[in-house]
């Protein structure tokens, strides 16, 4: 079966970019990215690729290439359901805030959403391809909506989920270290495998498609995530122990990094890992450990959480302490509220949770990020509910201008690894700032022998 129509529910952080990157290396394929939020759809057709929703290095020249040519994007989500062979179900599914499974299990509302409206709109066969990170056996469900509210349409379901990391997404998925595939075995489902093998052949090499069966498709998303996760905790955990004992994490990281067995990545001690999947999809696998009755193997995985939490914790509680236990009043610079660089979400970030903790001391603080606006700091913020949205509003600041946000302050914290912040004039930060001027270094990147030579008293993480 050759497919000649995509359809992809979602138009997000994944649907958007990966669409972009399948139309262009599929000229023949007519992909059309529907969602219900009008203002995204308005923002991918935006004629100034500035105004697209999502900032990803390279996004722009995809989307220049191949948007009106093959890849369309559209509020019409019954009309692209209609006319799709295939259709990618890229929604959101947050961690639920209500109900059985709160603060752990998956939300599969906006999922079973998808699943109604296809089953409604529906007339021909159609291969529906989960994208969203989805915790194991959702395809059941998906496929038990489609059988029995359909109306006698065919439906095949694959799992192919996303490994693309924000910030660097075009890369990733130009050349994927892996694509993966996973179906139903049987007759009818192998063709529907082969079917989405072969929109990925176009550019990526047949040894890096892997074809799986659904649940191993599933389980994999949720344990490549839960393993990276588990390596920021383990280096996090050392950084402290790296304080304490004059040790130094990044000689540590790069000593262990070298065995080969171990590998160097992602053992960059930070703040705390953010983003959406990390902490969601390791509370999933937690959720779904506890439902069988595994509670040693939920409570393993449940302390990569609980550590990261403690490191948010310790970076704020190492300010308030080191700014001699009183912050009331005190102007605090944030370089960074992106939960990474290179990327303008800011979901889970560790910036969010760090604010929270200074502003419960009355801090006020001020936000200086190149890609992430006003509005979103301050939802991020309201959306934990600590306080009151006027309070909140009092005490925190987005400011444009870096040097702007750190002039009068009493100290700074690094809270993402923008690259722009390493070639600041400090000594012109250090001039405008009261004294004395702390710099708290989150990610690590500064040069801090520079920063203390200019007279910063300066704190890094793990050292
Ligand atoms: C992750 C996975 O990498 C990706 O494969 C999956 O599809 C989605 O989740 P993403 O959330 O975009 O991608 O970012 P990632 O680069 O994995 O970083 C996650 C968080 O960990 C960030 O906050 C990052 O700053 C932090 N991190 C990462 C560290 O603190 N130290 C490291 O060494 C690496
Ligand atoms: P991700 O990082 O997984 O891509 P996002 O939140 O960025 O997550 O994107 C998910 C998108 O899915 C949102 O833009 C949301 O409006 C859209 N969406 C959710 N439910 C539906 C639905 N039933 N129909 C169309 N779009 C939907």
């Amino acid at each position: 079966m050759k497919i000649t129509n995509i359809c992809c529910i979602g138009a997000g952080y994944v649907g958007g970019p990966t669409m972009a990157v399948i139309a262009q290396k599929n000229p023949n394929i007519k992909v059309t990215v529907v969602d219900l939020n009008e203002a995204r759809i308005a923002a991918w057709n935006h004629d100034d690729l500035e105004q697209l929703p999502i900032y990803e290095p390279g996004l722009d020249a995809v989307v220049a290439e191949a948007r009106n040519r093959n890849l369309f994007f559209s509020t019409d989500v019954d009309g692209a359901i209609e006319a799709a062979e295939m259709v990618f179900i890229s929604v959101n599914t947050p961690t639920k805030t209500y109900g059985k499974g709160k603060g752990m299990a998956a939300d599969l509302k906006y999922i079973e959403l998808c699943a109604r409206q296809i089953a409604r709109v529906a007339t021909t066969d159609k291969i529906i391809v989960e994208k969203s990170t989805l915790p194991v056996r959702t395809a059941q469900a998906i496929k038990s909506i489609l059988d029995n509210t359909g109306n006698g349409v065919k439906y095949q379901i694959l799992s192919n989920p996303e490994f693309l990391a924000e910030g660097t997404a075009v890369q990733d998925l130009m050349a994927p270290d892996r694509v993966l595939i996973g179906g139903e075995q049987t007759e009818e489902g192998l063709k529907a495998i082969q079917a989405l093998v072969d929109v990925y052949s176009t550019w990526v090499p047949d040894e890096n498609i892997l074809t799986t069966n659904l649940w191993s498709s599933e389980l994999s998303k949720l344990t490549a995530n839960a393993f990276l996760a588990q390596r920021v905790s383990s280096i996090n955990a050392l950084s402290e122990l790296c304080e304490v004992t004059g040790a130094d994490v990044n000689e540590v990281a790069n000593a262990i990094g070298k065995d080969s067995r171990i590998g160097p990545k992602f053992l960059k001690a930070s703040v705390g890992f953010g983003g959406s999947c990390f902490q969601k999809d390791i509370l999933n696998l937690v959720y779904i450990s506890k439902s069988y009755g595994l509670n040693e193997v939920a409570d393993y995985w449940e302390q990569v959480i609980i550590m990261n939490d403690y490191q948010k914790h310790r970076f704020a509680s190492k300010i308030i302490q080191t700014l001699y236990n009183t912050i009331s009043g005190k102007k605090i610079a944030f370089l960074g509220w992106a939960f990474k660089k290179d990327t303008n979400d800011t979901r889970e970030s560790a910036a969010i949770y760090v604010a929270d903790q200074l502003i419960d001391e009355q801090a006020t603080i001020a936000v200086y990020d190149p890609k992430v606006t006003a509005q979103q700091m301050e939802s991020d913020l309201n959306y934990l509910g600590t306080r009151a949205e006027e309070e909140n509003e009092r005490f925190l600041m987005s400011i444009k201008d870096p040097y702007e946000a750190c002039k009068d302050a009493h100290a700074i914290a690094v809270l993402t690894e923008w690259d722009e912040f390493k070639t600041y004039d400090w000594q012109k930060i250090y001039d405008n700032m009261l004294k004395p001027a702390f710099v708290f270094d989150g990610r690590g990147i500064l040069d801090h022998q520079k920063l203390e030579t200019i007279g910063f008293q300066v704190y890094v993480i793990g050292k």
